[in-house]
């Protein structure tokens, strides 16, 4: 990438964090702080009372989003597509999954 595009790493984070944090996590940060009533700056407390709703919680960006969530005071639905998948996904803190195989998730 274009050196103007990368950014310094804090010396207690190494390179397997910053390769995770890379474009996952920032995508995900993007989704929890892009609604109209909702904060712009993610920290425990700032999602209190808010239900969140992690579209693939085992994926790169759903992972992201279940632990940053969850972190922030959310309650957090993810959706998942197997039983392995929604361990992953409780382990990231999912308070819920819902298989979206077994049927439309929204209803
Ligand atoms: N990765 C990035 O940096 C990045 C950046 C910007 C935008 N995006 C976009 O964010 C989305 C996710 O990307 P990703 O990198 O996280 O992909 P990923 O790691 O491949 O994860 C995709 C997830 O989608 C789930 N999924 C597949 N079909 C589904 C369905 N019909 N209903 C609900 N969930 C379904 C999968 O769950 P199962 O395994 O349980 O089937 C999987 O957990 C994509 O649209 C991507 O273009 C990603």
């Amino acid at each position: 990438m274009p050196a103007e595009q990368a950014v310094p790493l804090p010396d207690e984070a190494d390179f397997e964090i910053g390769a995770a944090l890379g474009v996952p996590a920032l995508t995900a940060h993007r989704a929890l702080t892009v609604a109209e009533d909702g904060t712009r700056r993610l920290q425990p407390g700032a999602l209190d009372g808010k239900v969140v709703l992690a579209a693939g919680g085992a994926g790169a960006v759903g992972h992201a989003v279940i632990q940053l969530a969850r972190w922030a005071g959310a309650t957090v639905i993810s959706t998942i597509s197997s039983p392995a998948i929604a361990r992953l996904a409780t382990a990231a803190g999912s308070h819920h999954v819902i298989n979206y195989r077994d049927g439309d998730p929204a209803t």
